[in-house]
C-alpha cells in the first residue's frame, strides 16, 4: 500500500526514481510525487492520478532533473484525504525545507496536529503524512541533525510508519526509519536506494539491509548507518535479494496478469519440484520445523489470511481435515483479530499471504505468537515480515506478481496446502503413504501442470464465453464442497478486475436468499466436477434455469443433460474432486480476464485495489 524510493548518488535521482514507482504502482496508483535535491534546495513535483501524469511533469523539468542526484518519491493509495495533488506525497513543513514520504498510516495525527497548529505549523492537506513533515521538522530546529530529530518524532508517532525524510541543508543524506511498513535500503558502489519493496531496486544492486521494526538508518552516498530509538548504532546485515530483474516484464502479453495466469504451469512445476519426487515418495518440507511430537500434541489448526489467500486457506480446510483429520478454522485475519480467540501451544497457526506484509494478518500472527502457537506461514515472499515472524516457512515460489488480481499465487498457495496436507498426514501416520487415495493425489498433483496447459493453450471457448456476457451486470457463482471456494474466488476475480458484481454461493444456499435475485438477467455459472456433490449441484442449476437464469457450467465431465440444462459449458481436464480446485480456477481466472478486457477496463491496476495492503 503506498510506494516509496529513494537514491543517493551520482546519477540522474529523477530516472531511478521514477521507474522504481513504476515497479510499485501495483502497491497503490492513485497519484504520485518527487522531491529532488539540488544544490541546497529541495524541487517537489506532484501529480494527480496514474504515474504517467507524473512522467509528463517532470518531462518539462529536464533542468532540475539533469542537476539532481539525491531524491525521494512517492506512489500513493489513499487512506486520508482524496488523491488530490495538495495530498499526494512528498510532503512538506512551512518553509519547504523538509520534505518527507509516507507508507502507514499515523493513528494519534489528530492530537500532533493540534500541538504543531500551536507553534504556527500550517496544515495544506488532509493528510495524515503531513504532520510527520512538521513533526520531524519542528525536532529539526531543536538540534540541526535530521537523525536526531527523525528519532524524537518518530517517538511521538503512534501507528504504521516507513518514512524516508530530506533536508535542504544537509544534501548529502537521506534519513529514513520504519515502523510496521516494510522498507528495505538497497547496497550499491557510490550509491545507495531506498525502497518500500524490491521491484523498484532490483535492477540496480541484489544487496540489500531490511530495516527492522523501530530503526531508524542514515543513507549516504557511500555509507548506510543503522540507529535503534536510543541512538545506539546496530550492525548492517546486508542480505541478497531473491529476485531477478526479469520477473518484470510482461514477456509479450498485454497484461500482467495475463502473463502470470499463463505462467501457472510452470508455478506448479516449480512449488512440486524437490518436495514431491513420485506418487510413492514422501513429502519433502525443509523449512517447515514440525517435529513428529509437535505434530501428534497439534489438536486443532487456525488458517488466517485475507483475500485470495483466504480462499486459498478454505480449501486448506477441506484437506487437512480431510488427510490430516485434525479440526481446522480458517477466519479472515480482519475478523480473528477483533475476537476472544482461542489458540495455545497445541495450535497450529498457518498464515497465508501473498505479499507477507498484510497487516491485519502480520497483527494476528503477533497475538498468537504470544499465546505460544507454532506459526507455519505459507508466502510467495520468504523474505516479508510475515516470513521473518515465522516459527516454519514455506515459500510457495510463484515468483514476483505484478497485476492487482492474485492468480499464480493462489495455485501456488493451493499447491503448497496440498503439500502440507500430506506433509503432515505422512507423520501423523506413516503408513498413510501407502493409502491408495493418497498415492493418486499425488501423481494427479505431479500431472496437473499439464493439464492447466490444457486450459491456457486454448482459449477459445473461454473468450467466446466472455464476450457472450460482458454485458451483464450481475453474476452469481455456485458449487458446492471443496470447490465452494473456488465459487468465491472466482466472483472475486471477476469483480475486482471489471466491476460486475459477482458473488460466490455454496449451491445448496441458493435456494435461501439468493435465488430470489434470479432471472434472465443474472448469469449463474456453475462448477461440476464429477464427483461427490455433482448431481446435486445439477439439481441446483436446475432450479436456477427454472428461473431463467442463463446458465454457464465449468465441468471436467461430459454429460448429455449439459445440453438442454446449459446455456454454455466450459470443458476442463479430468481430475479427481480433491484437487480440481487448482483446475477450475485457472478458467474462471482466464473468464474475469477476458470479461474485462472486452470492457476495456484497466485489468492490472483495477480502481481503488492495492496489491499488498499494509494499513489495518
Ligand atoms: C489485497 C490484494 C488481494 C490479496 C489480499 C491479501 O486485497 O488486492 O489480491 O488477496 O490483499 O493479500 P496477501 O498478500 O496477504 O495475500
Amino acid at each position: 500500500m503506498c510506494g516509496i524510493v529513494g537514491y543517493i548518488g551520482d546519477k540522474k535521482a529523477s530516472e531511478i526514481l521514477l521507474k522504481g514507482l513504476s515497479y510499485l504502482e501495483y502497491r497503490g496508483y492513485d497519484s504520485s510525487g518527487v522531491a529532488l535535491m539540488t544544490r541546497n534546495k529541495i524541487e517537489i513535483f506532484k501529480a494527480p492520478g496514474k504515474l504517467n501524469n507524473l512522467r509528463e511533469v517532470l518531462s518539462n523539468q529536464q533542468n532540475i532533473c539533469n542537476r539532481s542526484t539525491v531524491g525521494i518519491g512517492h506512489i500513493r493509495w489513499a487512506t486520508h484525504g482524496l488523491p488530490t495533488e495538495l495530498n499526494a506525497h512528498p510532503h512538506t513543513c512551512n518553509c519547504g525545507s523538509l520534505v518527507v514520504v509516507h507508507n502507514g498510516i499515523i493513528e494519534n495525527y489528530k492530537e500532533l496536529k493540534n500541538e504543531l497548529l500551536k507553534y504556527g505549523c500550517e496544515f495544506k492537506s488532509q493528510t495524515d503524512s503531513e504532520v510527520a513533515a512538521h513533526l520531524i521538522a519542528h525536532e529539526f530546529q531543536k538540534t540541526k541533525d535530521l537523525l536526531a530529530a527523525m528519532t524524537s518524532a518518530v517517538k511521538k508517532i503512534q501507528g504504521a510508519y516507513a518514512f524516508c525524510a530530506m533536508h535542504k541543508t544537509l544534501p548529502d543524506r537521506i534519513v529514513v526509519a520504519r515502523k510496521n511498513a516494510p522498507l528495505i535500503i538497497g547496497v550499491g558502489e557510490g550509491e545507495n536506494f531506498i525502497a518500500s519493496d524490491i521491484p523498484a531496486i532490483i535492477e540496480y544492486t541484489k544487496k540489500a539491509i531490511y530495516l527492522n521494526d523501530n530503526q531508524i538508518a542514515e543513507v549516504k552516498k557511500n555509507s548506510v548507518k543503522i540507529f535503534d530509538t536510543d541512538g545506539n548504532l546496530l550492525e548492517n546485515k546486508i542480505e541478497m535479494l531473491p529476485f531477478e530483474p526479469v520477473a518484470l516484464s510482461k514477456m509479450g502479453y498485454k497484461h500482467y496478469m495475463l502473463k502470470e495466469i499463463h505462467e501457472q504451469s510452470d508455478v506448479a512445476r516449480n512449488v512440486l519440484s524437490g518436495k514431491l519426487k513420485d506418487p510413492k515418495s514422501p513429502v519433502v518440507l525443509e523449512d517447515v520445523k514440525l517435529s513428529t511430537n509437535d505434530l501428534k500434541n497439534i489438536n486443532r489448526i487456525q488458517i488466517i489470511a485475507c483475500g485470495t489467500s483466504l480462499h486459498a486457506g478454505l480449501v486448506g480446510k477441506y484437506i487437512l481435515e480431510k488427510f490430516a483429520k485434525i479440526p481446522t478454522d480458517i477466519e479472515a485475519s480482519s475478523e480473528y483479530i477483533y475476537r476472544d480467540t482461542i489458540a495455545d501451544k497445541n495450535t497450529l497457526v498457518i498464515g497465508i499471504s501473498q505479499s507477507g506484509e498484510t497487516a491485519d494478518t502480520i497483527t494476528a500472527i503477533k497475538q498468537v505468537r504470544e499465546k505460544g502457537s507454532h506459526v507455519l506461514i505459507i508466502t510467495n515472499r520468504p523474505d516479508s515480515t510475515m516470513a521473518r515472524l515465522a516459527d516454519s516457512l514455506l515459500p510457495v515460489n510463484a515468483g514476483i506478481e505484478v497485476s492487482v488480481a492474485a492468480t499464480k499465487s493462489y495455485t501456488a498457495q493451493l499447491l503448497s496446502l496440498y503439500l502440507l496436507t500430506l506433509y503432515m498426514t505422512q507423520i501423523i501416520d506413516e503408513k498413510s503413504v501407502n493409502d491408495k487415495e493418497i498415492i493418486s493425489l499425488k501423481q494427479e498433483m505431479l500431472e496437473l501442470p499439464n493439464k492447466i496447459e490444457t486450459i491456457t493453450n486454448d482459449t477459445t471457448s473461454i473468450k467466446a464465453v466472455a464476450k457472450k456476457y460482458s454485458g451483464f451486470k450481475d453474476f452469481i457463482f455456485i458449487a458446492r464442497g471443496i470447490n465452494y471456494p473456488t465459487s468465491l474466488e472466482g466472483a472475486l476475480k471477476l469483480k475486482e478486475i471489471s466491476y460486475i458484481n459477482a458473488t460466490g454461493y455454496s449451491a445448496g444456499e441458493l435456494k435461501h436468499g439468493p435465488i430470489a435475485m434470479l432471472d434472465e438477467t443474472m448469469p449463474v455459472l456453475a462448477i461440476l466436477n464429477k464427483g461427490a456433490v455433482y448431481d446435486k449441484v445439477m439439481s441446483n442449476c436446475e432450479e436456477a434455469k427454472a428461473r431463467q437464469a442463463k446458465l454457464i457450467g465449468v465441468s471436467n465431465y461430459i454429460d448429455r443433460k449439459h445440453k438442454d440444462l446449459f446455456d454454455d459449458i466450459l470443458l476442463i481436464p479430468n481430475i479427481s474432486d480433491t484437487l480440481s480446485p487448482a483446475l477450475n480456477i485457472v478458467v474462471l481466472q482466464l473468464l474475469a480476464y477476458y470479461i474485462a478486457e472486452y470492457l476495456g477496463k484497466d485489468v492490472d491496476q483495477p480502481r481503488n485495489l492495492a496489491k499488498s495492503v499494509t494499513v489495518e
